[in-house]
């Protein structure tokens, strides 16, 4: 199974320019047979907005939209692919990840832990991260920012998932390396698809990467670079819990002491 990160620079507001570097990934992508592509945080339209207007302007309706369009196609020949998406709806905006299946919208998991001026147009979504198979294989997804609430990674594991696709406009220096620790703490493998460049001030840290179950990275592109990474992956790896020949880290969790982390506050 062949899982790659696309890295770009998408163009604040400036939807086509930023489909014309999508559709880049693609041929990319489908010319080195990738079965699984992730693609970064609001890659059709940038990330920095001035106000509402600019985010409205800037989002399109999921699966109707010219880029979710574009992605369906690509899957349609067999394949798997997550975005991110800057989504309208009828009644608000989300920092959506929609994934595509073999020429289909199978779901949008709209971004529930909002960074910084993101709830200033975004609307945080209510529904947990999803798991969704595809050959056999079970793929968690998740957004940036949920990165940092290790529950998130967790809870994806505990459903299933193999590996943890995670779309990302990264600001903060630490992700790359708290996602090995994600990796290890869950037995699961990790792809981050992270933006380049700078945007109104704001730099993004690229280092797109893929980690696997024991948080080796398996490739890891520059903070500069434009294209795609790949690598070969077999998702049962993460089957397999056990850290040590006694130690299943799923079967020796102790959740009854842990309460405090699910109650609301
Ligand atoms: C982020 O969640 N885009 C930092």
């Amino acid at each position: 199974m062949k899982v790659a990160v696309g890295q770009m620079d998408p163009q604040i507001c400036d939807m086509e320019k930023n489909l014309d570097r999508v559709k880049s990934i693609l041929e990319e992508s489908e010319k080195t047979d990738v079965d699984v592509l992730v693609l970064p945080e609001l890659c059709n339209s940038g990330y920095v907005f001035k106000d509402i207007g600019e985010a409205t302007d800037s989002a399109e309706s999921i699966p109707e939209g010219a880029f979710s369009r574009e992605l369906l196609e690509w899957s349609s020949s067999g394949r798997l692919v997550v975005a991110g998406i800057c989504e309208r709806t009828k009644e608000d905006l989300y920092n959506s990840a929609a994934v595509f299946r073999d020429g289909e919208h199978i779901i949008t998991y709209r971004k529930i832990h909002l960074f910084l001026d993101e709830a200033n147009w975004f609307k945080a979504g209510q529904d947990e991260p999803p798991v969704i198979e595809y050959r056999g294989y079970r793929f968690g997804v998740m957004i940036c920012f949920d990165w940092i609430f290790p529950e998130i990674s967790r809870v994806l594991a505990l459903k299933g998932a193999q590996a943890i696709l995670h779309p990302a406009n990264l600001v903060l220096p630490y992700c790359q390396d708290a996602m090995i620790t994600r990796s290890i703490e869950n037995r699961v493998f990790t792809a981050t698809a992270n933006r380049i460049g700078t945007e109104r001030g704001v730099k993004f840290s690229g280092l797109s990467q893929i980690t696997d179950i024991k948080g080796n990275r398996l490739c890891k592109m520059s903070n500069g670079e434009v294209g795609v990474s790949s690598v070969t992956i077999d998702p049962k790896l993460a089957d397999n819990k056990l850290i040590t020949a006694r130690n299943d880290i799923f079967a020796d969790r102790r959740p009854g002491l842990y309460t405090l982390i699910t109650q609301d506050d």
